[in-house]
């Protein structure tokens, strides 16, 4: 059976990082079958809108999605509908990518990339999961309004709306709980329970779904106390559950743990396994197309597109030890280049993994 692919490139080095990924998809000698649409500030170039319809549409008729980053500062200028960061968050609402997975793997080929002691963070491996459509990112109102009484009256003033529906927190929850339970079977849900409602609804939710899952060990965290654990023991987490805004935040604090942000996943799931694949870095406009950027990031996106969309998880495998192979090898991208390795372009990298996977 043929599988359709969406493969949009983006911005910046979105384009050189996903050419990577091609490369290695195809050569897996699967039945794949790729298209490519802009998004982002380059569908705004050539259509006027971040998330045009016909990207829009090849999204949602494919198994999954490739996707590279969006982002430049040269829209800054623009409304907010226009901007490239619309695309994404487009994306995930239009097709309902509720569930962000977000590894943050150490490896141990790149210890010395880490700003924290070796030994707080060698041997790192713990996952993100992030909810994706809800949260304040997402409620209704928001806006800038005329404060009409209290201690503001006649100021304008901006707002936005938190909230989780049942539904929503009950089905994250599962997505959790199952992936801890295929791991060291610990969750720890982060939230804001000691201030915000809809924190300590989500935390009697995932109280609740625990019942379904005496294996696995529920703990609650504070987000504040969570960020600062983070970087504290980072080790001691195995899974962290968290809300949209929560979780974006502290994915990039877990990222960074690693040292190495070139080298991280991501997947962002629907309830029918179809899914959005990116790296965790962003479009990086100050280096792009210069053939410096660090495609491992993508190309290991692309593993866990085959693994978690298309069912092949023995193909993902083939591409994380080829990954491997290559960091044993000493080649490393200008991110994350140390004496002793031997610095090489986007593309070289591209070339090497195709070599390790044969
Ligand atoms: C991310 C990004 C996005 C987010 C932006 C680009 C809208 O920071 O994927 O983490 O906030 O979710
Ligand atoms: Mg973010």
């Amino acid at each position: 059976m043929s599988h359709k692919i969406a493969v949009l490139p983006g911005d910046g080095i979105g384009t050189e990082i996903t050419e990577q990924a091609v490369r290695v998809l195809t050569a897996l000698g699967l039945d794949l079958e790729l298209h490519s649409e802009p998004v982002g500030g380059a569908a705004f170039d050539a259509h006027e809108h971040p998330l045009p319809p016909a990207t829009l549409d090849l999204a949602k008729n494919s198994a999954a999605i490739l996707f590279g980053a969006v982002g430049d500062w040269k829209y800054d200028t623009l409304p907010r509908e226009l901007r490239p960061e619309q695309a994404i968050l487009g994306l995930r609402k239009a097709l309902g990518l509720f569930a962000n997975l977000r590894p943050a793997i150490l490896y141990p080929q790149l210890a010395n990339a880490s700003s924290l002691k070796p030994e707080v963070v060698s041997g790192l491996d713990i996952l993100i999961v992030r909810e994706l459509t809800g949260d304040i990112y997402f409620g209704q109102p928001r806006g800038v309004r005329q404060v009409e009484d209290g201690p503001y009256k006649g100021e304008r003033q901006g707002f936005d709306t938190m909230h989780y529906a049942e539904s929503e927190v009950r089905r994250i929850a599962h997505v959790a709980f199952q992936a801890a339970r295929k791991r060291d079977k610990k969750l720890c849900s982060v939230d804001k329970a000691n201030v915000l409602e809809t924190s300590q609804f989500w935390r009697d939710i995932m109280i609740a779904v625990a019942s379904d899952y005496p294996d696995v060990q529920l703990s609650h965290m504070y987000v504040d106390n969570a960020a600062m654990q983070l970087v504290r023991a980072p080790k001691e987490f195995d899974v962290i559950v968290t809300g949209n805004l929560f979780g974006d935040i502290l994915s990039d604090e877990a990222a960074m743990l690693t040292g190495s942000i070139g080298m991280l996943p991501s997947a962002s799931l629907n309830s029918s396994n179809q899914g959005l694949y990116e790296p965790s870095h962003g479009s990086a406009p100050d280096i792009a197309g210069k053939n410096i950027a660090n495609p491992l990031a993508t190309i290991l996106s692309a593993a866990m597109l085959l693994r978690y969309s298309l069912n092949e998880a023995g193909q993902a495998e083939r591409i994380e030890a080829a990954v491997q192979a290559v960091l044993e090898q000493g080649l490393r991208t200008a991110d994350i280049h140390e004496a002793g390795t031997t610095k090489v372009s986007t593309s070289q990298m591209g070339d090497a993994v195709l070599k390790a996977l044969n």
